[in-house]
């Protein structure tokens, strides 16, 4: 049995993630990635020691914040039925989705796109409907857009949400002015010609936005620009995004596309000191042999989660360069986009990108925000893609049904993360091996919130063993502890309009505390998150 160490958080000067491999009977330690003082002790146990008093940074909520595109039935068919709809809804907006969303605390939601942000004119969604002119949503499946859903929907939404909006500008396909007076138009609480134009819109009051995206994917879909074209063009948009009437913005430049670090090189050095925030994407793809949600096998399943487990090493590299620019962390990593990409479901428009989701998206979900967190001292925001219908939705519809997905129900459990401080955490760790390749079976962060208690969460990525863990507390004595999981009989589980709930949260009880030592046994493919008091 192979073993590996993982030290979380600030402890002395060490800080961050650091793996060691323990080789068979534990009798050498190699470091991975750095050089650490991580002692390999003889016992085959799996061991977890929470710093429960050295907790430093916190897990800004936005982590757990979502993404909603004009693509395939995010939007039309997703979230907007439009007033008339017999479906129940609010000015447009389907309350059985917001409904559910809320229950997730969404801190921010991230809009148009995406690829489509960048050949989006928020112009044409502005005003009466029925005199807001069509255009064709190239990106995605060249479908005819109506533009009922625009700048004012998306900020009802947002509040009916209760949660900050997130806009992407257009800089592929649009100009300075576009994008400055789009600001304008939605912030400015005195008289100008935009400020006045949102009135005649029957707004009077500004809108607070705070969060703008400089362009999406400008290497790719946003123009496939070169980083220093882009730096040079974020730095000329970015000039014209101004700050009117208190609403202070936080400009985010496009980020690279997962382990491009040449990207974050060049943006840092020509534009870091311009921004607030710099956004690279990271999609971990799905299986070896399937690309099938729902139908694959453990091979899928391992290479899937040892893609989705290389996100730490992308933002780790990402955070690095970021360093060397900005030492003082004043710049947010904004992974604006992440999640798993599988084949769409059979016979649905392959543009449209609608694929179900199985207990092993809900373990790509549970590690990357268990990643997220670990790295709450660089990583400000993370958007998983998307919200609703489209990639490693939280939500699925057909017609006025609707259904949670495993993912969904990770967001749910996790979101006790939100704002909380995180704590160091030592993770001592047997290997899942498969075919001769092996990654950490477990996966851990913890945090503690302001009422003082303490929320970890565990994945086991073993689909077919159990895990003991033995947890110790350093710095309080466990007194009490509660806990949720998720996990299911077969790795391809998952929730249908026919079977809503095959995958759903339970309470947890396979645990026992003795003289403030937790001894766990965690499910073999689950997510656990236990409260501890
Ligand atoms: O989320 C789907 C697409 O993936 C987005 O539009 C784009 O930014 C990314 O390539």
């Amino acid at each position: 049995m192979r073993y590996r160490v993982f030290r979380t958080g600030l402890l002395g000067t060490a800080k961050k993630t650091v793996a060691l491999v323990v080789t068979a009977l534990l009798v050498a330690c190699a470091p991975l990635s750095r050089s650490v003082h991580a002692q390999s002790s003889e016992s085959s146990e799996n061991t977890l020691v929470i710093h429960a008093d050295k907790g430093k940074d916190t897990i800004n909520r936005n982590i757990y914040g979502h993404f909603a595109e004009h693509l395939g039935r995010c939007i039309y068919g997703g979230f907007w039925v439009g007033e008339d709809s017999p479906m129940p809804n609010t000015r447009g907006i389907r309350n059985d989705i917001v409904q559910a969303l809320r229950k997730l605390n969404i801190p921010v939601l991230r809009w148009p796109g995406g690829c489509f942000a960048d050949e989006y004119h928020w112009k044409d969604g502005i005003g009466p409907r029925e005199n807001r002119p069509a255009m064709v949503n190239t990106h995605w499946g060249m479908v005819t857009e109506n533009n009922h859903f625009g700048t004012h929907e998306f900020l009802d939404l947002c509040e009916q949400l209760g949660c900050e909006p997130y806009i992407c500008g257009n800089v592929g396909s649009g100009t300075v002015l576009e994008m400055q007076q789009w600001v304008e138009y939605i912030t400015f609480d005195g008289r100008s010609p935009m400020a006045d134009l949102r009135r005649m819109n029957g707004r009077n009051e500004p809108w607070k936005v705070r969060y703008w995206g400089v362009g999406n994917e400008n290497w790719g879909c946003g123009g496939n620009m070169r980083p220093e074209y882009y730096a040079d063009l974020y730095r000329r948009f970015s000039t014209y995004l101004r700050n009117f009437s208190g609403n202070r913005l936080y400009k985010i430049a496009c980020g690279a596309s997962g382990a491009n670090y040449q990207w974050t090189e060049v943006l840092m050095r020509e534009a870091g000191r311009r921004m607030n925030g710099i956004s690279p994407h990271y999609y971990c793809g799905s299986g070896k042999k399937s690309r099938s949600a729902t139908r694959f096998g453990e091979v899928d399943w391992f290479a899937q989660l040892q893609r989705a487990l290389r996100i730490e090493e992308i933002i780790e590299k990402h955070a690095e360069i970021m360093d060397k620019y900005d030492p003082r962390k004043r710049v947010g990593m904004m992974v604006d986009e992440w999640g798993a990409w599988h084949r769409v479901e059979p016979g649905t428009n392959p543009r449209f990108l609608y694929q179900q989701n199985s207990i092993r998206d809900a373990l790509v979900a549970g590690l990357s925000l268990n990643i997220f967190n670990n790295h709450c001292d660089r990583v400000k925001m993370a958007n998983i893609a998307q919200t609703v219908n489209v990639l490693q939705a939280m939500i699925l519809t057909q017609q006025e049904k609707m259904i949670l997905t495993p993912t969904y129900h990770v967001f749910e459990m996790y979101k006790v993360h939100q704002d909380a401080v995180l704590l160091p955490t030592e993770l001592r760790g047997a290997d899942y091996e498969y075919e001769g390749e092996a990654i950490p079976a477990l996966n851990v962060s913890a945090s503690k919130d302001r009422s003082g208690a303490m929320h970890i969460s565990l994945c086991n990525l073993d689909p077919k063993r159990a895990a003991d863990l033995v947890c110790e507390f350093q710095g309080t004595t466990a007194r009490k502890v509660s806990g949720r999981v998720l996990t299911a009989d077969t790795i391809t589980a998952h929730n249908t309009f026919e079977e809503p709930d095959t995958v759903q949260p339970a309470v947890f009880d396979d645990f026992k505390l003795k003289a403030g030592t937790l001894n766990v046994t965690l499910p073999s493919k689950s997510v656990v998150v236990l409260e501890i008091k």
